[in-house]
């Protein structure tokens, strides 16, 4: 009898001990490849730097030019000089979000910082359109051509104010275009057909040089399939129809095939190899089972942790669910057709990153909440008010991460406040089981891959 009971408990605890391990399993969510196109890197490039994907913005001459003497030719700049129906204009393109300076280099594909999009820039649009008129007349071919930006700028302005200097809309920004756009051949709607959510949901460009070991695009994984499709969604700023969308979509094979050369810049500074050492080995025993190894052996699992895991700030992850509108209208668009067709598939948490040249690339987590890797590590340190040292882009080799100054209240628009919604810093809490030296040595290792 007892000999039963005793094998009847063993079970119990088996199947708990078991039910416990599984229920960790569960909540880590293995994400699967898709075919990706391949294409020409150097082209790539080029259609990067000088390409007409963004088909529209400020019309520029000799008399008027705002902008200087910039974007042509080898030079790497936010703004591309595009020349549309013998328009020459100045237009946005992806270095406004994907380029960043840190102390002292312009590093391409590293999230941008420091981008402000806390002002409303209606008034911009406006302006924009009085000045065109009063410099080169009504009905111009200058105010035809800068039309498509106008009336994008105008629609999308109000909508996508963040709460801090370096947080980024471009999920809303997103989702309001596709709003003004009809689903089937991408024309440009003026009344938007679906309902804008009020909030502003901020999201931390990933580096460029990490998409190459990823299964989905974007911080929630909610980017499927094929990855020149989705990121060639930034051209619905200004689009005319799905003639140009095709077009664009070719030019995007060789972005795709450019971003997957993109190698991690080193860190350089000064490494204790041997701390790094004892790091790497507390790393491979707490941190690979989401992040990957790094070194010969590399591997990446490609995981989505479920947000009752990783409990960072949920905000970004469930708006997916929140606003079905946006997913059942890109599900259903011209985007999602055809062989090389992408799609949205909402999941309740976050990419468990790969880390390679994650020294660069802080502020930490999806919302640029954490502003070092030491404050990743040591949740109950991390600052609830706090601003980066903007002037110099400097870095801070002891906690790995942008320098920064502590705050004690939101002070101004600079100052990143963690009790806004969307902008928490709470969650993954992995690294406070660790001693300091402990904590020190891994933020060492950090460092070399
Ligand atoms: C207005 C700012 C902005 C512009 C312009 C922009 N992006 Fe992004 N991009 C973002 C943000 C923010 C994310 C992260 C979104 C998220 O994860 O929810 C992102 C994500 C990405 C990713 C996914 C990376 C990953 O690892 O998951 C790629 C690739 C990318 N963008 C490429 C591009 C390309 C190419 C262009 C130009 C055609 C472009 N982006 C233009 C803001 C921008
Ligand atoms: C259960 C899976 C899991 C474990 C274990 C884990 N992480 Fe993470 N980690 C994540 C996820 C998911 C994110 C993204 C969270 C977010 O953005 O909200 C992340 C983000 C990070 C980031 C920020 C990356 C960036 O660019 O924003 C760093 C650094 C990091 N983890 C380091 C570690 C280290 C070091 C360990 C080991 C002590 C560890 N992680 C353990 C899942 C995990």
């Amino acid at each position: 009898m007892i000999r039963y009971l005793k094998t009847t408990i063993c079970l119990l605890l088996m199947g708990l001990l078991l039910c416990g391990a599984g229920l960790q399993e569960w909540r880590k969510i293995k994400i699967k490849p898709a075919v990706q196109r391949s294409g020409d890197p150097g082209q790539g490039l080029d259609y990067l730097m000088n390409g007409d994907f963004v088909d529209s913005g400020f019309p520029i001459s000799p008399e008027f030019n705002l902008f200087g003497d910039v974007g042509h030719d080898q030079q790497l700049s936010p703004f591309s000089r595009i020349s549309v129906d013998d328009v020459e204009m100045i237009a946005p393109n992806c270095f406004q979000c994907h380029a960043d300076s840190l102390n002292g280099a312009y590093i391409l594909g590293l999230g941008n910082t420091s981008f402000d999009f806390t002002v409303d820039m209606s008034f911009a649009a406006q302006l924009m359109a009085i000045q065109l008129v009063s410099i080169y007349g009504e009905d111009s071919k200058e105010q035809q051509a800068a039309q498509p930006f106008i009336r994008a700028l105008a629609a999308t302005a109000s909508h996508i104010q963040t709460e801090v200097v370096g947080a980024n809309p471009a999920d809303k920004l997103a989702a309001v275009l596709a709003a003004h756009r009809n689903r089937d051949d991408l024309t440009w709607q003026e009344e938007a057909t679906m309902e804008i959510p009020e909030e502003v949901v901020p999201a931390d460009p990933p580096a460029w040089w990490l998409l190459k070991k990823k299964h989905a695009m974007f911080t929630t994984g909610v980017g499927r399939g094929d990855f020149a499709r989705l990121m060639m969604a930034s051209s619905l700023l200004t689009l005319q129809d799905t003639v140009k969308a095709r077009e664009v979509d070719e030019h995007f094979a060789d972005v795709l095939a450019f971003i997957n050369t993109i190698e991690p810049p080193k860190y350089r500074g000064v490494v204790d190899q041997e701390l790094a050492e004892v790091g790497r080995s507390l790393f491979e025993e707490q941190c690979s089972g989401c992040h990957g190894s790094y070194g010969d052996d590399a591997s990446y699992p490609n995981y989505l942790i479920d947000l009752d895991l990783i409990k960072t700030d949920s905000l970004l992850a469930s708006s997916n669910f929140a606003y079905p509108a946006f997913t059942e209208w890109y599900n259903d668009s011209w985007f999602a057709q055809g062989r090389h067709r992408a799609y949205l598939e909402p999941g309740r948490g976050y990419v468990a990153p790969p880390l390679d040249g994650v020294w660069a690339t802080g502020p930490y987590f999806h919302n640029g909440s954490v502003p070092t890797i030491y404050h990743v590590l040591q949740s109950s340190e991390r600052p609830t008010y706090w601003s980066m040292n903007r002037s110099s882009h400097a870095y801070d080799h002891e906690y790995v991460g942008r320098e920064i100054k502590v705050k004690s209240y939101k002070q101004d628009k600079y100052t990143y406040d963690t009790t806004i919604p969307g902008y928490g810093n709470q969650g993954h809490e992995f690294g406070d089981e660790f001693t300091e030296d402990e904590r020190m040595a891994v933020l060492e290792y950090l460092k070399t891959i």
